[in-house]
C-alpha cells in the first residue's frame, strides 16, 4: 500500500482511566479518545456577508392556551404498573388548536422509569426479544445454555434500525428488517470475565452482531405486532456470512486478504447502526464503529479511524486472526461501508457498496433525482468528521422483474461521492459558541458537495489531488481532510423529507467542540462543548437531489428548552419537550420528523419525539415515548397505525451485569434484560396522533 497522509495519530489507550460500560461496548470508547480527524482542514469559514437582519423577527405563536396534561401509560418490566409520572419538565401549555396532525399526543413527561412510556390511551407490546428463534430448528432462549448454532437462528443482539417493508400476498404481515449493532457480553453471559473471554462466548458475539430479517403480524384490531418463527423469509447476517464487495474498490489490493486473495468476498458485518429502505426494495445498513473490534493498528490510515494500537475489548483477535491488524493488514479495510440486503431473497449474497466510501456510516438513506437515479446520504458518526453524499448515476427501472431487480442491485456501484462543506452566513464576530442567535436571527448559510470520486462501469477517478480513486474509496476520511470538508457534531441519521425534499440531519453532540486545542464554535457546530447536540436542515439547490449547493439553517438546538441556547425553529420554548442527543430520525406519514436520543442527559431516560416541520406548527416537539434504564432509543418507524423503536442496550450501566442487573426489562424481576422490539399503537384503533 502506498503511503497516504502524514497523520500524527494517536490511539490505545483511555487517558481519562477506565471508560463507562456504554462506551466499552457500544463504541469501543470514541469519546475517550482524541478525535481522530487531526487534520489542518478549516472550520466552517464564518467569513462571510454582512449580516442582514432578514429573520431577525422570530416567528409569533398563537397564544391560546390549552392544557397538556404529564398522564402516561407505563409498561414497566414485568408489566408493574409505574405511578403516574411527574410533570416536571412537560410544558405547562401547548399553543392552542390542535397540534400538527400526527403529533396529536399528550406528550410523555421526562422520567427514568424501567419501562417504555407512551402517551395515555396507547397501548405497547414486545414484537421480538434478543434471543428468540426465528429460524427453522432454532432453540428456545436459554441464557445457561446458549450456543453460537443457536444464536445464529435466533434475533440477535442489540437492535437498532428497523424496516417494516411490505408482503404482498400475505394479509396482515409486514417484512421486519433489523440490524443488531454489537453485543454487551457482561450483560449476556452469566461470569463473564472480559480479561478472558472463551471461544464460545465470541463465536456467540459473532452470531448476535449482524441483521435479522422475520415476519411480523398485525392484530386487526390494535397495532399490537407479532413475529412469525420459521417463516421462509426469515433471515440472519452474522459476523460470519459471505458478503460480495461490490463498486470501485472491489478487487483492489486494499482489500485482499490471506483468507480472499480476490478482495471481492468478506465474511460479516460489523456495528451495524442505521440504515435505509430503497425504493427498489432492499435494504442499506451502515458499518459504523468497525474500528474497536481490530487490534494492534500502527498505520496513520488506521488511525484515523480511530482503529486501536493494542487489544481490543472483546479481544476477538485471540480466535481469528483477521482482527489482527498486525497478522492481517487489510481485513479492516473491507469494513466501514454501507451494506446492502434484499430481504425478499434470503439466499441472496448482502453487498458492501465501497462507491459510498468507507467511513464510520451511521446509515444511509435515499431520495431519487427527478430522472430516478439514487442519491445517498450518510453521516461519519464521529467527533469532528464529515456529512457525504453519492449521486447514482443509473435510472432506477420499475416493476419486480427479475432483470428490473438486477438492474437496481446495481445502482448503488457507479456515480459520483461527494463531502459537504459549510459555511456560515453571519460574522464569525457572532458565534460566540454559547448558542446566542446571530443578528440574522438563525444559524444558517450556504453549502457544497464536494466531489470526492466517480465511478462508472470503465473505472474509478479521483478527484483529489494526491490520492487514486481506491484510496479515496478505501481512506475516504482522508480524502475528505484533503479538499477541505466542513467538521461536523457528530454526524448520524441523514434523511430527506418524502414530502418537501428538504434533508434533515441529527448532529448528536460533541462535549469537545471548543475545548483545548479542538475547533471552536462555528455557525453549523454553534455551541461549544456541545452537549444536547442539534439538527440541521437542508434544501438543495432548486430541491434537486444531484445538485452540488445547498442552503441550510439549523432546524433544533437541543436541551432544556429554558436554557437560552436552545432553538425550536423559533417556536416558543416554553411549549415544547426538552430534548437531548438526537440521533435516528424518521418522517410519519404526514410530514412530521420524528427524533430518537441517545444521550439520557437532562435527567430522564432517552426517548422519541415528534416535531412538525411545516405550517404555523413548524417547531412544535413533543416527547412521544421513553426507554427502559441504561437504554437508548432506536430505529424509530411511524406507520399510519402504529411506531416502532429498538429498545437498544437496557440495563447498560456501568457496573451492572447478569447477576447484578440494572433493569429488569423487558420480562420482569428475575428475568434477564433483554433487548426488544416494541410496537406502540392507539388503544382505540384510530391512526397516530390524529
Ligand atoms: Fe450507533 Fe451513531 O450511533
Ligand atoms: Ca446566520
Ligand atoms: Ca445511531
Amino acid at each position: 500500500m502506498r503511503n497516504l497522509l502524514p497523520l500524527i495519530g494517536s490511539t490505545g489507550s483511555h487517558p481519562g482511566g477506565r471508560s463507562e460500560m456504554t462506551c466499552r461496548y457500544r463504541c469501543g470508547d470514541a469519546c475517550f479518545h482524541p478525535a481522530p480527524n487531526t487534520s489542518a482542514n478549516e472550520y466552517v469559514g464564518d467569513v462571510i456577508a454582512g449580516a442582514i437582519g432578514r429573520r431577525s423577527v422570530m416567528r409569533a405563536a398563537a397564544a391560546v392556551t390549552v392544557t397538556a396534561a404529564a398522564g402516561s401509560t407505563v409498561v414497566g418490566a414485568g408489566a408493574t404498573p409505574a405511578a403516574a409520572q411527574p410533570a416536571e419538565g412537560v410544558p405547562a401549555a401547548f399553543t392552542g388548536g390542535k397540534a400538527a396532525r400526527g403529533l396529536r399526543f399528550t406528550p410523555v413527561a421526562p422520567n427514568t422509569a424501567d419501562a417504555v412510556t407512551v402517551p395515555e390511551g396507547y397501548g405497547q407490546n414486545v414484537v421480538i426479544r434478543w434471543g428468540e428463534p426465528i429460524l427453522r430448528g432454532a432453540p428456545a432462549f436459554d441464557p445457561d445454555r446458549q450456543t453460537a448454532r443457536a444464536q445464529a437462528g435466533q434475533f440477535g443482539y442489540n437492535c437498532d434500525f428497523l424496516a417494516l417493508l411490505p408482503l404482498p400476498g400475505e394479509r396482515g404481515r409486514q417484512l421486519l428488517v433489523a440490524n443488531h449493532e454489537y453485543t454487551d457480553e457482561i450483560l449476556m453471559f452469566k461470569g463473564y470475565d472480559p480479561a478472558n473471554p472463551t471461544r464460545e462466548q465470541a463465536e456467540i458475539a459473532w452470531a448476535a452482531h449482524g441483521l435479522g430479517v422475520v415476519v411480523v403480524e398485525e392484530d386487526r384490531k390494535s397495532g399490537r405486532l407479532t413475529a412469525v418463527p420459521r417463516h421462509h423469509l426469515n433471515r440472519r447476517v452474522t459476523a460470519t456470512t459471505e458478503f460480495r464487495v461490490t463498486g470501485p474498490a472491489a478487487g483492489s489490493n486494499l482489500l485482499k486478504t490471506s483468507a480472499d486473495p480476490t478482495g471481492k468476498k468478506v465474511l460479516g458485518t460489523l456495528n451495524n447502526c442505521a440504515g435505509g429502505e430503497t425504493p427498489w426494495g432492499t435494504t442499506l445498513h451502515g458499518e459504523e464503529n468497525f474500528n474497536q473490534y481490530f487490534a494492534n493498528a500502527s498505520r496513520p490510515t488506521d488511525a484515523r479511524y480511530g482503529i486501536g494500537t493494542g487489544a481490543t475489548e472483546r479481544k476477538w483477535e485471540r480466535f481469528d486472526k483477521r482482527f489482527d491488524v498486525a497478522q492481517e493488514p487489510n481485513e479492516v479495510h473491507r469494513f466501514g461501508y454501507i451494506v446492502e440486503l434484499d430481504p425478499y431473497d434470503p439466499t441472496s449474497t448482502p453487498r458492501k457498496r465501497t462507491a459510498l466510501g468507507r467511513f464510520k456510516h451511521e446509515g444511509a438513506t435515499i431520495r431519487l433525482t427527478d430522472d430516478g437515479r439514487p442519491v445517498a446520504y450518510s453521516g461519519d458518526d464521529e467527533r469532528f468528521d464529515y456529512m457525504y453524499k453519492f449521486v447514482g448515476s443509473k435510472r432506477m427501472r420499475h416493476g419486480n422483474s427479475r432483470s428490473a431487480r438486477e438492474h437496481n442491485l446495481t445502482l448503488l456501484d457507479e456515480g459520483t461521492l461527494y463531502v459537504a462543506k459549510l459555511t456560515g452566513d453571519s460574522p464569525a464576530t457572532e458565534i460566540d459558541g454559547t448558542g446566542k442567535l446571530p443578528a440574522d436571527g438563525e444559524f444558517d448559510g450556504s453549502g457544497t458537495w464536494i466531489p470526492l470520486a466517480t465511478a462508472t462501469a470503465k473505472g474509478a477517478v479521483s478527484h483529489v489531488e494526491g490520492m487514486t480513486a481506491e484510496e479515496v474509496y478505501v481512506f475516504t476520511r482522508l480524502a475528505g481532510d484533503k479538499v477541505g470538508a466542513t467538521k461536523m457534531d457528530r454526524p448520524e441519521d441523514i434523511q430527506p423529507s418524502p414530502h418537501t425534499g428538504k434533508v434533515y440531519v441529527a448532529l448528536t453532540n460533541n462535549t469537545n467542540r471548543g475545548v483545548g486545542s479542538n475547533a471552536k464554535a462555528d455557525e453549523a457546530n454553534p455551541r461549544n462543548a456541545n452537549k444536547h447536540g442539534h439538527i440541521l436542515e437542508l434544501t438543495e439547490r432548486r430541491n434537486r437531489a444531484d445538485s452540488t449547493t445547498f442552503a441550510w439553517s439549523l432546524f433544533l438546538v437541543a436541551g432544556d428548552p429554558k436554557d437560552p441556547a436552545t432553538y425550536f425553529a423559533g417556536y416558543p420554548k416554553d411549549k415544547v419537550s426538552q430534548i437531548s442527543c438526537p440521533d435516528n430520525v424518521a418522517f410519519d406519514p404526514h410530514g412530521n420528523l420524528w427524533i430518537s436520543t441517545d444521550g439520557a442527559q437532562l435527567g430522564s431516560h432517552d426517548g422519541l419525539f415528534g416535531v412538525a416541520t411545516k405550517g404555523d406548527r413548524r417547531g412544535e416537539l413533543k416527547q412521544f415515548l421513553t426507554v427502559p434504564k441504561g437504554a437508548e432509543t432506536c430505529g424509530p418507524l411511524v406507520q399510519d397505525r402504529r411506531v416502532l423503536v429498538a429498545v437498544q442496550h437496557p440495563g447498560e450501566i456501568t457496573g451492572a451485569t447478569v447477576e447484578n442487573p440494572a433493569s429488569s426489562w423487558p420480562d420482569g424481576p428475575g428475568k434477564m434484560v433483554r433487548p426488544a422490539v416494541v410496537a406502540v399503537w392507539r388503544k382505540d384503533g384510530c391512526d397516530i396522533g390524529v
